[in-house]
């Protein structure tokens, strides 16, 4: 048996899952709201005896290891390292191998922070910069928390330095500490105050400069290596996660200092995005902690098109947002050094996002005048048509309406026909899809809906049946969901012939690997306690099986009664007396139905 294996056997994915959420028991499996997006009924099942878990709202799910990964935002490597743990299992193949080499570029950045570190808080050569550090309202523990220290005005110090810890040329150059020359490498980071940029278990990734004196550019960064990557970096994220947690609201600014000092003077549920925009990564890594961002920006957000797209995407991940307001010109860190009690009042007044947005068009035009209510729609309509929540989009319908003095109604009208980005125009949109036979869209989509509860019950078995009612496979339109049914009968035929009872993984096991993911997929749907009882349960099964015929009999019968129509236009009575006689037997098979 391999790790992974005896991990699984060792933990049990309730005890694992509790961990970071409450689960409710519910028949065989277990519940709860959903973790990875919002919610207010559980979709999130859990089933102790598969070891899985899936999310019927946002469509993943996965063992404990894909759990933890998601929760974690980790990779597989370091969930197995964490999971093993917990299971008391030492690992034969320990990540020190290291194949990938990422474990030597941690190891790295690590001693290259503790030099960084030791200067500027032991070394003569660090003395401008902790005054500097010191002048802009920084502790000393925040200096030590945050791990921060000071690269020396000079070409190879820390190359040096690391050279005789035995780091070679090609790792300084792979974690971006040093930059590649003729003679070998340089340090990167020079006279500049650096700051650790941490993942959220702690480990340093890379590092920002800020430049000591007056120069260009302000701040260098660790670009691009094998363990760092900007776009899905939020600096300060290692410290703020419980903060964030615990509020369930995450503060997101530009800067490091205004993130350490905002965490310093007790607000400490924020994280930084280092001056860009919010991207889809940094968004899936907050939404483990939150539904709910502050966002306290320099520039105008709503005249920013970046800043507009970043929006976009977290309100489309299901973010609240909202816009914390700071008079003047100042940013957070120049707040916290002058009263930090202002930005705690200023975090307190964050207003929505859309409000904020209103706030602002009517500052930049004039939403008295023609030209400036044309100029307003115009920048909003477009912003308004992508609120994902209906109920909000509507709320700010009438907003809009009541600033610009129009009807709202009108604004209704236009947010329909107005088209959205043409990247997005490619796709047709669900309800301008070309389709005159709507009722028998529904009628599909409830068969189908049908089809996947049938199989669901199925696999839930009472313990005291042996059988499944029979019934033709071709009552399943969907392909897979047929070819599990039919395994099903035969697995079942082969287990009350040894009288064994039925065990839903033995059953698994004897599936082919691409069915496996569907049928615990339908294994985790939720079922009514009541249906362990074997007599409701036959009768579920027997109501189920009645509705999905009449369904299937129903739309032969609209399909019949137009070739009926079309045999009578064109004159064709064989045809029409045939067509007439099948109308017939369905029209009393589905009478013999109820
Ligand atoms: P700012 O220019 O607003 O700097 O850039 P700041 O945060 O106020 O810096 P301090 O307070 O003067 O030290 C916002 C953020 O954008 C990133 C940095 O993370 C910075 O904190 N940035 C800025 C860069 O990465 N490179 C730059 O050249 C400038
Ligand atoms: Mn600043």
């Amino acid at each position: 048996m391999d790790e992974v294996e005896q991990i699984k056997q060792k933990l049990n994915i309730v005890d694992v899952i509790q961990e970071y959420l409450p689960l409710k028991k519910s028949g065989v499996n277990f519940k709860a709201n959903c973790p990875f997006h919002q919610e207010t009924s559980p979709s999130f099942m859990v089933s102790p005896e598969r070891g899985i878990w899936h999310c019927f709202g946002c469509s993943v799910g996965g063992d404990i290891f894909k759990f933890i990964m998601d929760k974690e935002g980790i990779e597989f490597k370091d969930a197995l390292e964490i999971l093993a743990k917990k299971a008391g299992i030492t690992l034969k193949t320990s990540s020190k191998k290291d194949r990938d080499g990422t474990e030597r570029l941690f190891e790295v950045n690590q001693k290259a922070q503790q030099f960084f570190h030791y200067i500027l808080t032991e070394h003569t050569l660090g003395k401008p910069a902790l005054n500097y550090l010191k002048k802009r309202g920084l502790t000393d523990e925040s200096i030590k928390e945050f791990g921060i220290g000071y690269a020396p005005m000079s070409w190879d110090s820390l190359t040096n330095f690391l050279k005789k810890r035995g780091f070679t040329v090609g790792e300084m150059i792979a974690s971006s500490l040093c930059v590649p020359s003729k003679r070998g490498c340089y340090d990167r980071f020079r006279g500049r105050i650096v700051f650790p940029l941490m993942d959220v278990r702690g480990r340093i990734l890379g590092f920002s400069g800020r430049i000591l004196l007056k120069g260009e550019p302000k701040y260098t960064n660790t670009s691009q290596t094998a363990i760092f990557d900007k776009s899905k970096f939020l600096f300060g994220i290692h410290l703020a996660k419980g903060a964030i947690k615990e509020k369930s609201e995450a503060i997101l600014v530009e800067g490091e200092m205004d993130m350490i000092m905002s965490f310093q003077s007790g607000i400490k549920n924020i994280v930084a995005s280092k001056g860009t925009a919010l991207t889809e990564s940094q968004i899936e890594l907050l939404k483990r902690y939150t539904d709910t961002l502050d966002l306290c920006f320099d520039t105008d957000l709503a005249g920013d098109a970046a800043s507009r797209r970043g929006i976009e995407i977290a309100d489309k991940a299901g973010m609240n947002l909202k816009v914390v307001k700071l008079s003047g010109a100042k940013d957070p860190a120049e707040v916290c050094l002058k009263d930090p009690k202002e930005w705690e009042d200023a975090v307190a007044q964050s207003i929505p996002i859309y409000d904020y947005y209103l706030g602002s068009v009517s500052h930049r035009f004039d939403p008295k005048s023609a030209v400036g209510k044309k100029q307003i729609y115009a920048e909003v309509l477009p912003i308004w048509k992508k609120i994902s929540d209906l109920v909000v989009q509507d709320h700010y319908v009438q907003k809009l309406a009541a600033l610009l003095q129009v009807k709202d109604d009108l604004i209704r009208k236009d947010l329909k026909t107005i088209s959205t980005l043409p990247s997005q125009a490619l796709v047709p949109a669900k309800d301008d899809r070309v389709n005159p036979d709507l009722i028998g869209v529904k009628v599909s989509d409830r068969k189908k809906l049908l089809e996947e509860y049938l199989l669901s019950l199925l696999l839930h078995l009472p313990d005291d049946i042996t059988y499944v009612p029979n019934f033709p496979e071709t009552l399943f339109n969907e392909e897979s969901l047929r070819q599990i049914y039919v395994l099903l009968v035969l697995y079942l035929d082969s287990i009350a012939f040894k009288g064994k009872s039925f065990r839903i993984t033995e059953f698994i096991a004897t599936l082919p690997k691409e069915l496996t993911e569907i049928v615990d997929k339908f294994y985790l749907l939720e079922i009514d306690e009541k249906l362990e009882e074997s007599v409701l349960w036959q009768k579920e099964v027997g109501n189920v099986i009645t509705e999905m015929k009449r369904i299937l009999i129903k739309s032969s019968l609209e399909i019949l009664s137009l070739q009926i129509k079309s045999a009578q236009e064109f004159e064709r009575p064989e045809t029409l007396e045939v067509l007439n006689r099948k109308f017939r037997d369905l029209s009393l098979k589905l009478k013999n139905l109820s």
